[in-house]
C-alpha cells in the first residue's frame, strides 16, 4: 500500500528522519511508538505530504508519489490523516465538516459521473448522517465544533476521513489531547475502523491499544526505525536496547 525508500528530512541542519525505509502491505495496521522528538509526527507528515522529505521516495499503490507531477489531489483523498488536535473547521457545522472534502473532490471529477452539484451534496449529506449515526452523534449534525467535547470532536474528525473512503488512514496520537474519560470512546471507534481493510498507521502512546489493534509495531528513536516487530515479540522479547529502556519506562 505504501512504501518508503531512504526517506530523509532535516530541520535546521538536524536530521529528523534518517534514511527511513519500510513497507506497509495493504490492510495492515501498524503502530509507531517512540520517545518524544524521535520523528514520529514528521514521518506521518512526510507520508501524508504535509511536509516534503528532503530526499528519498514514497510509493503508494506501486506509484511514486514523490515524483514531479503526481496527482496529490487524488492521493489526499485516498490517504487521510487524523491529528492530535482534531483540526476541524471551527466555522463550519459538523455536517459541513464531514461533507466539504468529499463534495469538493466529487465536483472535480463530476464530469465522470454526470451528477449535479445538488445531487452530490444530498448524497454526501446522507452519507455523513449515516456516519454520525454510527458513532451515536446524529443529534450533533448542525452543531459547531466549539459546542462539542474533545472525544466527540475526535470521533467526528475520524468519520470525516471515512467519508472519503480512504485506502490508508494515518493517525498521529489521536487520543493525546483528550481527557482520560474520553480516550476510550475514541479508541473504540479506531478499533472498529481497524476491522475494515483500511491500511492504518497509528502513532500512539497507548501501549495496550497498540498491542491489541496492530499487526505490527515500529519503534523509532532519533529519526531511525530501531525495531519492527509483531506486537507480542515487541513487548515480550524486544531486541533493541533503546526499546528495552523505553519499555521499562512506559510499562
Ligand atoms: N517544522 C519544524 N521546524 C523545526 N523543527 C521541527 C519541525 N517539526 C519538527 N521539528 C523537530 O523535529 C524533531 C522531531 O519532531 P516530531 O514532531 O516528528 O517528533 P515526535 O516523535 O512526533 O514527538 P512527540 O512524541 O513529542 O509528538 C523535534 O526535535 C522537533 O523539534
Ligand atoms: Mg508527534
Amino acid at each position: 500500500m505504501i512504501n518508503t525508500l531512504n526517506l530523509t528530512k532535516s530541520f535546521d541542519n538536524k536530521v529528523i528522519l534518517d534514511n527511513i525505509t519500510f513497507r506497509v502491505p495493504k490492510g495492515q495496521k501498524v503502530a509507531i511508538l517512540g520517545p518524544s522528538g524521535s520523528g514520529k509526527s514528521t514521518l506521518l507528515r512526510c507520508l501524508s505530504f504535509l511536509d516534503k522529505p528532503d530526499s528519498g521516495k514514497i510509493f503508494f499503490e506501486g506509484e511514486e508519489i514523490t515524483k514531479k507531477g503526481y496527482n496529490l489531489n487524488s492521493y489526499h483523498k485516498k490517504a487521510v490523516m487524523v491529528f492530535q488536535n482534531f483540526n476541524l473547521f471551527d466555522n463550519l457545522t459538523v455536517l459541513k465538516n464531514i461533507t466539504i472534502a468529499p463534495i469538493l473532490h466529487r465536483l472535480k471529477t463530476q464530469k465522470l459521473t454526470g451528477k449535479t452539484r445538488k445531487q452530490i451534496q444530498i448524497e454526501e449529506e446522507e452519507n455523513a448522517l449515516m456516519l454520525l449515526k454510527r458513532i451515536g452523534l446524529s443529534d450533533k449534525a448542525l452543531f459547531y465544533p466549539s459546542q462539542l467535547s474533545g472525544g466527540q470532536k475526535q470521533r467526528i474528525a475520524i468519520i470525516r476521513t471515512l467519508a472519503l473512503n480512504p485506502l490508508l488512514m494515518m493517525l498521529d496520537e489521536p487520543t493525546s489531547a483528550l481527557d482520560p474519560e474520553m480516550i476510550k470512546e475514541v479508541l473504540e471507534l479506531i478499533k472498529d475502523v481497524a476491522k475494515s481493510d483500511i491500511t492504518m498507521i497509528i502513532v500512539t502512546h497507548e501501549m495496550a491499544f497498540a498491542r491489541n489493534v496492530s499487526d505490527r509495531i515500529i519503534f523509532m528513536d532519533n529519526g531511525k526505525i530501531l525495531e519492527d516487530n509483531t506486537p507480542n515479540e515487541f513487548f515480550d522479547s524486544p531486541k533493541n536496547e533503546r526499546l528495552k529502556e523505553f519499555l521499562s519506562k512506559v510499562l
